[in-house]
């Protein structure tokens, strides 16, 4: 199978490498790619508009692929999927129609209120909106403000805050850059990934995940892309991917196929665990990076062959997935002053471990490795219990260094304490 995989991410580098393990695989191009996936597969550096369509289709034809495999959201709901489906293409990834689950929450809302899916009380606030607006529209929730921006943010347009004012300005700086703001009541409780193989009404869960999504430790600081992530959940209900699968997943697969935009590819329930169960936060449509580094690092299905199921629509003929005893951990290695505007062109020493996964990683003109991105590699462990993977996770970090790079020390750490309770 020769196989097209789009992103530049640890998240394709995870993918790359379960796709490169899988022996039906007999080329593995990758566009853009990065430093890390250059190692195992052929990259495209140059080609950079991965949401043009146009480009990729050239690019799927050039090297004849029989899987495309999307990795961010941008191409898709850019209806990069669409024109590679038009023309032939197996595609892993939704179609422009349903890609507006993570492209317009409000979107999301309709279909979670058509589903019948719990979920966050919500309102838009349009550009345009008077100052008066604005604070009608706060009056209606706190103390905890989520102002979201109702367009793609790749996880860092959220400011959750007990500040009014804080919530007023942030609501101000997304309406100044013209997108609608989504206004939403607060969801108590531990947060859950659950990533779900979706094709048409099948429904395959992958194991359940915990991100941390704020810069430090016990959660303080700005929202990120995402710092570290572990599975599964240990501290989740036996039956809490089922019930996850059966009060939230396949409603809403079934109410897209009802709406004639039936989803294929992976669909990324965020959600909150709370006193009654699961609630949504949001949908992406993608894998989520960086819980897929740690989910991928377990699965022992063959990668390619499962996704070319889900894009030729055969999901529901394809075996039990089958994944590795135990727990995987990945600790995001960041940047000097990320999230904000991260210092790039930093020397990095020590990467060399297989359990890394590059991410905003570049080679300068000496050969040298250095930073070139916000989050610049994840580092990733598995292990017999929790403690081990976040041993060997944090063991390989401690062998990097990065000047003003910076980690936090405690992913998965509530959870091996004992300290999340549902
Ligand atoms: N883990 C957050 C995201 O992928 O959006």
């Amino acid at each position: 199978m020769r196989i097209l995989l789009i992103g530049s991410g640890a998240r394709e580098h995870a993918l790359a490498l379960g796709l490169a393990a899988d022996p039906a695989v007999t080329e593995l191009h990758v566009a853009p790619g990065n430093v890390g996936i250059g190692e195992i597969a052929t990259i495209y550096p140059e080609i950079t508009a991965v949401d043009n369509p146009d480009t990729m289709l050239e690019l799927a034809q050039k090297i004849n692929a029989d899987l495309v495999v999307i990795g961010p959201e941008i191409p898709l709901v850019a209806g990069v999927a669409d024109i590679l489906r038009s023309h032939g293409f197996a595609v892993f990834g939704p179609n422009k129609d349903a890609a507006r689950i993570e492209g317009s929450k409000a979107f999301a809302k309709d279909v979670m209120a058509a589903a019948g899916v719990k979920t966050a009380h919500a309102e838009q606030v349009v550009p345009g909106a008077t100052a008066e607006e604005i604070d009608a529209a706060l009056d209606n929730f706190g103390p905890n403000f989520v102002v979201k921006d109702d367009g793609l943010a790749g996880g860092k347009g959220v400011v959750v805050t007990t500040d009014r004012k804080t919530a007023r300005a942030h609501m101000e700086a997304v309406l100044h850059a013209g997108n609608p703001v989504l206004l939403e009541s607060f969801l108590d409780g531990p947060e859950v990934s659950l990533f779900c193989l979706v094709d048409g009404e099948t429904v395959v869960p992958l194991l359940p995940a915990q991100d941390h999504k704020r810069v430090g430790d016990n959660d303080e600081g700005p929202n990120t892309g995402g710092m570290g992530a572990y599975c599964p959940l240990p501290w989740l209900p036996e039956d809490g991917v089922q019930r996850i699968v059966d009060e939230v997943c396949v409603p809403v697969a079934k109410e897209m196929v009802a709406r004639g935009c039936s989803y294929s590819g992976l669909l990324y329930a965020g959600l909150a665990w709370g006193a009654d169960g699961p609630a949504v936060v949001e949908f992406n449509c993608r894998f989520g990076d960086p819980e897929t580094q740690a989910v991928l690092a377990l699965l022992q299905t063959p990668l390619a062959t499962l996704l070319h199921a889900v894009a030729t629509g055969t999901l529901d003929k394809q075996p039990p997935l089958e994944w590795a005893d135990g727990f995987a951990v990945t600790v995001v290695l960041a940047a000097h002053n990320y999230p904000g505007t991260p210092r790039l062109g930093d020397a990095i020493t020590g990467a060399e471990s297989t359990q890394v996964r590059h991410a905003g990683t570049a080679r300068a003109a000496t050969g040298e490795l250095v930073s070139a991105g916000g989050r610049v590699l994840n580092v990733v462990g598995t292990g017999a219990t929790l403690f081990d993977a976040r041993n060997s996770a944090y063991s390989v970090l401690s062998q990097i260094a990065l000047p003003g790079g910076h980690f936090r020390s405690d992913i998965a750490l509530p959870a091996v304490e004992g300290r999340i309770s549902v």
